[in-house]
Formats: structure tokens, C-alpha cells, sequence
């Protein structure tokens, strides 16, 4: 709840490049969800495992922050410029067998963001939004997120500069990568705000024998607890305690190199003010530097309103249960009060004819507040309706209301005419389960309605993706596997009722009920932990 309380005192920094709202829905939603939906109402949990900047599972010299970031850089730094390979794809978890990638953070790192990886956010965009969580949870500057990243699933040349890499190497690795002097210094300088060098994995740096399960860190500047200038600074007073400029032996003192190497950049990192906005700039730069094949989005901004579908489905009468709730970002600065809010529904019915008006009520759980990355605030309304079964919905407004002034604004979704909502296929939540026997493996049965007009002889097909570990790494294939529904015959007048079964051992699995034919729809993204664990009598 600590995000909760900040957000109040937190002012926006000014956007440093162009940024956009998503259009809703996006594939791209999973990942704003990760990135706004930190603690509160619905919280998703991508940033527990960093809810302080010094947190390390309790495990001795561990910093999960400085993990998350160490890995982005390791990552991305043998990335070919000219020739457009390599770069922030993930081949990292693949080449942890090399001495250039030494100690646990990299294991570490996916290990947590294992749980959050699937179809929609893949290891490589998890890598970079956790440069940008650990950087805010570390009270850093805000490092722009932009999506799109694909994974290598394999591993990539060889060449993160080491310790004991003479400067020439270490800048030309840089400059392959696409950074000058400038750059690098900045980057090294920014990265080694938290931290430190393990003794288990440098003996010979830090001075301490390497001993198991007595693991030693020397930070890199006196306070790693928050991302501040202080390595910098220590370092130019000559006062630093940073181990790769102090160690004894001086072939392994790459920090010290590389910060003498461009002492004026060094002095203009050494302002708090600069040393923000360098920061940022440079780990966004860290993060986007992907191979040409690549396409990345525009950096992107939380939705101004957000809804979240959590059920549309058919009663036994045969109408529709909607329900769901709308999320309002409330951070300070954007004007909106979250104790001077309302919000309704309008919804168009299934010919986007009509304007019913459906209430809402605000979220009592966490009272329906979540806090997000770099201050960020939101508020949620919760709706539940039925809607006529004959007549169905297409799409939906959202009105906003100030109660105080019965002031009204409609939102339409980025000017796309409505929060569209399709009804041709009805996931039946409620009815459907995942069996967990005595084995790993669970049996789902999935229940789905199509509408009558729609069904015909389409084939409706459940795709189940499922993690499949493979050698090699720690990353797993997402491998989907498709199931045929079967028509049951019950269901009411105007639909089509359907079931199908299928085994699974992930339990964060995710799936689709895609309906085939001249106009294929599907729904989307489903996922089976929230799937009832008993199964209803049919
Ligand atoms: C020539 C460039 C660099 C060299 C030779 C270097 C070297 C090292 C070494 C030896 C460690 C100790 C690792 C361990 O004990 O397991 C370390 C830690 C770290 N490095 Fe670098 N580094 C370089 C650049 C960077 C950059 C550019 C970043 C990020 C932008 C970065 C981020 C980190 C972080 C956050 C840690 C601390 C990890 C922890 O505490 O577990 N490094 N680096
Ligand atoms: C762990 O290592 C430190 C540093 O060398 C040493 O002072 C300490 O006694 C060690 N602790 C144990 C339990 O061995
Ligand atoms: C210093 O480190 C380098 C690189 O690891 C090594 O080759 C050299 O032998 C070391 N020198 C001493 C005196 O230990």
C-alpha cells in the first residue's frame, strides 16, 4: 500500500517522448495491467519481489532491483547495430552458461517473472518493464515502457564486457551496440547506483573468499538503498568504496576506467537533476535497443479508463450477465478526485442501436484503489447487469460524473465510437471448472454459447497454450495445443451450447474460444487459474 499513500505527493515528470493511451481491447493490455496494476484493488504482483529497492527474498547480499536491471544490460549488450541482431530478445537466459554472465540474478530474475510470462507478454518485454518497476521502486526516474519485444529462443554471440576488459574492448562493444563514450560512462554510472559485487561470484574483487551460502555484497556507492548520484559523486570526491574502482588488483577495475575515460560526463551525472534524466534516458535507450526485425510500440501511458470484462455469459433464462468494472486514473495531475467520482455505462444493443444506462459502484476491496508504477493512482467502479438476451450488446460508453458539479463527460475509447463488446460467443465461466486430481495434471472443461445466427457448422475450437520446458534455458516454449468443442444440445432459445475437455499440468495456462468460419471471433486470453475448481452438475 505504500504506492497508495505516495501517489498523493508524486507530480508527474513531463513525458520525455511522444506516448499514447492503448485502444481498448489491446494485446497489449496484460502489460499495461503488469505495469499500473501494482498494489490495491486487483493488483497483478509483477512488483513484489521489488516492493522495497533493497529486497532480496531475505537471501544475504541479494537486491532483486539491481538483479532486474543487471540482466536488461547483459541482455542488451550484444546487440549489432549495423547489422540489426541481438539486443534486449532474451537470448540472455540462453547463454548463462558463459563466464561473461556470472551469479544468480539472472535465474533469479525469471524465475519471478516466470509466474507473469505467457502469449501476451513475452520474457524479453518482462525484462524491460522490469528495468523500468526496479528503477520506480527504487525511487528512480520514470524509464518509458514500450512494448513489442520478441523472444530470440536462442542464444545469441558472445561479448558482455568483463571486469578485466580493457577499455578499448569494453567501448567497442558500446559502439557496436549503437552507444558512444557518453553513453557508456552514463549507462555503467547509472546501472552501478545499486548493487554491488557478489563475493561468491568475485573472490578476487572484493577481496572476501568465496564461500557458499555466505554471500558478501560491496555496493557500489555508500547508500544503494534508493537510485541517487552517489556513485558518482564518491567518485569524483575520491571517496568511493566502489569495488571495480578500488579492487587491489587494478586490471579488474573497469569502473574506474571507463568513469575516467570521459570525466565531463561524469561531472554533469554528478547533479541529482541530471543524473535523473540521464538516467532515464539512457535505460530507455538500454531497453529499446532490439534487433531490426523488431517493431516496438510507442511508449505506453496508462489508459485514462480502462474496462475489464470479468464475465459475459448466458443465464438459464437466457439473457446476458455482464459484469466487470471500469478503472479511473485518479493520479494526481490528472485533475480527477477519487472522492468526487461516479461512473455509469451506456450500451448499445447487439444492432449499436440504444443507450441503456447500467450503475456502477465503487470497488470496496482496498477501497478500489491500486497504485502503479512512478506514482500512478487509479479507482475502480464495479458494474453488474443483465442484459436482454434477444437483443444483446455491441458496445458501451463510459460516463464519468462529478458529483459536486453534476458535471458529465462521456469516454468513447479514443474517439473509436465505444468500448466494443461482441456477444456472437459466450464464455460460460460459472459452469466451467479445472478438476485438480491427485497428479499434476488437471482436466478443464470448458462451456461455451454461440449465438444461433453465427453457429451454423463453424467449428469452435478451444487453443490451450501451455508452458513446455525445453533445455537450454529457463524460459519455456508456449506450445498451443487445439481442441474441438462438441455441441451438448441444452441451451436456450437462440443459442447453441457447446463443451469441451481437455488435460493440463500449467496452471497459469492460458486460452481462446475461437469461432471459425467466414467471420471468425474468438474470446480471448482466458486463463485457467480463475477457472471454479468444482465442476457443476450440467
Ligand atoms: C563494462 C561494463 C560493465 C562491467 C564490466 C560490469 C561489471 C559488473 C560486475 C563485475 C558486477 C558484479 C556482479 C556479481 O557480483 O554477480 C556488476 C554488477 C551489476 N551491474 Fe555491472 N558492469 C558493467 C556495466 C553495467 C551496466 C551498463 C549496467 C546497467 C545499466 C550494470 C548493472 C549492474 C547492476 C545493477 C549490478 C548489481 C547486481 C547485484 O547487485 O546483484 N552494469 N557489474
Ligand atoms: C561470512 O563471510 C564474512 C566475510 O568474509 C565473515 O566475516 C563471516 O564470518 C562469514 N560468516 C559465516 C557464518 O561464515
Ligand atoms: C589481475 O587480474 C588479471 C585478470 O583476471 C589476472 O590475469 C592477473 O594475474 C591478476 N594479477 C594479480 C597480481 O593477481
Amino acid at each position: 500500500m505504500k504506492y497508495l499513500t505516495a501517489a498523493a505527493s508524486v507530480a508527474l515528470a513531463a513525458p520525455l517522448v511522444a506516448a499514447s493511451q492503448l485502444v481498448w481491447p489491446s494485446k497489449w493490455d496484460e502489460l499495461e495491467d503488469l505495469m499500473t496494476m501494482q498494489s490495491g484493488y486487483d493488483t497483478r504482483g509483477f512488483s513484489d519481489a521489488v516492493v522495497t529497492c533493497s529486497f532480496g527474498n531475505n537471501e544475504q547480499g541479494r537486491q532483486n532491483t539491481a538483479e532486474w536491471i543487471r540482466t536488461g544490460f547483459h541482455d542488451m549488450i550484444t546487440h549489432n547495430a549495423a547489422a540489426g541482431t541481438g539486443g534486449l530478445d532474451a537470448s540472455i537466459f540462453w547463454e548463462l552458461d558463459r563466464a561473461e554472465n556470472p551469479g544468480a540474478a539472472f535465474t533469479n530474475t525469471f524465475s519471478f517473472f516466470s509466474g507473469f510470462y505467457n502469449t501476451r507478454a513475452s520474457a524479453s518485454d518482462l525484462v524491460a518493464l522490469g528495468v523500468s518497476v526496479a528503477t520506480g521502486a527504487c525511487g528512480g526516474p520514470k524509464v518509458p515502457f514500450r512494448a513489442g519485444r520478441i523472444d530470440a529462443g536462442k542464444a545469441g554471440p558472445p561479448g558482455v564486457p568483463e571486469p578485466h576488459t580493457n577499455l578499448e574492448k569494453t567501448l567497442d562493444a558500446f559502439v557496436t551496440a549503437g552507444f558512444d563514450n557518453k553513453d557508456m560512462v552514463a549507462m555503467v554510472a547509472c546501472g552501478h547506483a545499486i548493487g554491488g559485487v557478489h563475493s561468491v561470484d568475485f573472490p578476487d574483487i572484493t577481496g572476501i573468499h568465496a564461500e557458499v551460502g555466505n554471500d558478501t555484497t560491496l555496493p557500489f556507492q555508500n547508500d544503494v538503498s534508493t537510485f541517487h548520484n552517489g556513485v558518482v559523486t564518491e567518485f569524483l570526491n575520491g571517496k568511493t568504496k566502489n569495488p571495480l574502482v578500488v579492487a587491489k588488483n587494478d586490471t579488474l577495475n573497469s569502473d574506474k576506467r571507463i568513469f575516467n575515460s570521459d570525466r565531463a560526463t561524469m561531472k554533469k551525472l554528478a547533479t541529482r537533476t541530471n543524473f535523473n534524466s540521464m538516467c532515464g534516458d539512457i535505460f530507455a535507450r538500454m531497453v529499446d535497443t532490439v534487433p531490426k526485425s523488431v517493431q516496438l510500440t510507442d511508449v505506453i501511458d496508462p489508459y485514462d479508463v480502462k474496462p475489464y470484462i470479468s464475465e459475459l455469459s448466458l443465464d438459464s433464462k437466457g439473457d446476458l450477465h455482464f459484469s466487470g468494472f471500469i478503472r479511473m486514473r485518479a493520479t494526481h495531475g490528472t485533475g480527477r478526485n477519487q472522492d468526487d467520482l461516479a461512473v455509469t455505462l451506456l450500451y448499445a444493443d447487439r444492432n449499436g442501436k440504444g443507450q441503456v444506462e447500467v450503475p456502477t459502484k465503487r470497488a470496496q476491496l482496498q477501497s478500489g484503489l491500486t497504485g502503479g508504477l512512478n506514482g500512478e493512482l487509479f479507482v475502480s467502479f464495479e458494474f453488474d447487469t443483465t442484459i436482454k438476451g434477444a437483443t444483446g450488446i455491441s458496445k458501451f460508453l463510459v460516463k464519468e460524473i462529478t458529483p459536486s458539479t453534476k458535471a458529465t463527460r462521456i469516454h468513447d475509447n479514443q474517439k473509436t465510437g465505444g468500448y466494443k463488446v461482441n456477444d456472437k460467443v459466450l464464455y460460460q465461466l460459472s459452469t466451467s471448472c479445472n478438476q485438480v486430481g491427485n497428479s499434476a495434471s488437471s482436466t478443464i472443461t470448458i462451456n461455451a454459447m454461440v449465438r444461433s445466427d453465427c453457429a451454423g457448422d463453424n467449428p469452435l475450437t478451444l487453443k490451450l497454450t501451455q508452458k513446455k520446458a525445453r533445455k537450454g534455458t529457463d524460459v519455456p516454449a508456449l506450445v498451443v495445443q487445439s481442441t474441438a468443442f462438441k455441441k451438448t444440445g441444452k441451451a436456450p432459445k437462440g443459442w447453441v451450447a457447446y463443451q469441451v475437455k481437455a488435460n493440463t499440468d500449467d496452471q497459469f495456462a492460458r486460452f481462446d474460444i475461437a469461432l471459425g468460419g467466414k467471420n471468425p471471433t474468438a474470446v480471448e486470453f482466458q486463463s485457467v487459474g480463475a477457472l471454479p475448481e468444482t465442476c457443476a452438475k450440467q
